[in-house]
């Protein structure tokens, strides 16, 4: 049986550093430690709530109820066929880390993934993406756990209803399952993604190689640029989706502000560049109380320090506000609020 703390400090445990406190709080480091838990009475009846890397979340100053962090480790390559690897890692294993792990294996497909904050398990739930890759790309399967009675359930990739920054975790399903282990199917055909821009820019200027792990290290440099690191400046990467609209709305948008940035989405939608319609709004590197976005990436909603949930919230209906004013256009935050 983990053993079950109370009144923890989960400030360092959400990257945006916001200030909050568990009420109850375990580790779970073998999935045999849900049983273990849901056999105690007390905690039984309490509300659960599972905790990554804590890097897309929006957290009160209490949480009620049992927080559990999970901390199920393992990386192994579990198969092969003719085209492709299969990698297992557990839930609670560092996403970057897995990453680089994948590489140095000689294997590839993850690698414009590099750097993006939190965990394995937490990486399907919102469908992680950037640099035009998604994890939905490359995940084979992965084994869940029901919180409420131990259920084991393996979800194929079609089961997850992968979509844009959104799965099953997040929608119907959202709050029910520990993800224990994720796979991945690496196939040994290297294709590598380097059309958006600031990678193909970045090869080049850093002479970097174009193979797998040349692609990750112009990610790297890219990332290290452009985003605050949560451990200096309280942040929870993009705060921002960007919104998906339909392309007649985008073309009379785009008659209006002529430097208006889209990507088609699909059959006759288009996707915005949220942090250009934040930066428009005049909210790049503008601040609200503690809290404020950032000034090299207006979608990064960062903490300048001592910030709780509610200035996070004030922030969030402001620039909301602000731009359903300016362009007709609704932002949805990315985070989870618990
Ligand atoms: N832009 C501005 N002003 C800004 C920020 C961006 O005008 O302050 C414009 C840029 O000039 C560019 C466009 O918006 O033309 C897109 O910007 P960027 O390349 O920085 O990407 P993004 O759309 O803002 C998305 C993901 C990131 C991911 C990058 C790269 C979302 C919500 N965010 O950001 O993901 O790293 O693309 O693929 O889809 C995250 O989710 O936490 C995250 C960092």
């Amino acid at each position: 049986m983990p053993q079950v703390l109370t009144d923890i400090d989960l400030t360092p445990r959400n990257t945006l550093g916001l200030a909050a406190r568990a009420a109850h709080y375990a580790e779970i480091t073998e999935v045999s430690d849900l049983t273990a838990l849901r056999a105690d009475t007390q905690l039984a009846v309490m509300p659960w709530r599972l905790l990554g890397g804590g890097s897309n979340l929006v957290l009160p100053e209490v949480v009620e109820g049992l927080t559990l962090r999970v901390a199920l480790l393992g990386r192994r390559i579990v198969g092969e066929d003719e085209q492709a690897v299969y990698v297992a890692a557990g839930g609670g294993e560092n996403w970057h880390d897995f990453v680089q792990w994948t590489l140095a294996q000689g294997l590839a497909g993850l690698e414009n993934l590099s750097l993006i904050p939190g965990t394995v398990g937490a990486a399907p739930i919102q469908n992680i993406g950037a640099y035009g890759v998604e994890v939905k790309d490359t995940l084979f399967e992965l084994t869940a756990y029901a919180l409420a009675d131990g259920e084991r359930r393996v979800f194929r990739n079609a089961d997850c209803r992968f979509a844009y920054r959104d799965s099953i975790f997040k929608q119907g399903e959202a709050g029910r399952w520990l993800i224990g282990e994720v796979v991945f199917r690496l196939p040994k055909a290297v294709t590598l993604h380097t059309v958006y821009g600031d990678i193909e820019a970045e090869l080049g200027a850093a002479a970097l190689p174009r193979t797998p792990q040349g692609v990750a290290q112009a990610v790297i440099n890219v990332r290290r640029r452009k985003l605050p690191d949560p451990a200096v400046i309280g942040n929870a990467g993009s705060f921002f989706k960007n919104p998906i609209v339909l392309a007649a709305q985008r073309d009379a948008l785009l008659a209006e502000h002529p430097a208006l940035v889209s990507y088609p989405a699909g059959e006759g939608r288009c996707k915005l560049a949220a942090g250009w319609l934040i930066e428009q709004a005049g909210w790049k590197g503008r601040r609200l109380g503690p809290v404020g976005m950032y000034e090299r990436q207006a979608l990064v909603l960062v903490n300048h320090g001592g910030a709780v949930r509610n200035d996070v919230a004030a922030l969030t209906q402001a620039v909301q506000a602000e731009v359903q004013q300016r362009f007709g256009v609704a932002l949805e935050a990315e985070p989870v609020w618990w």
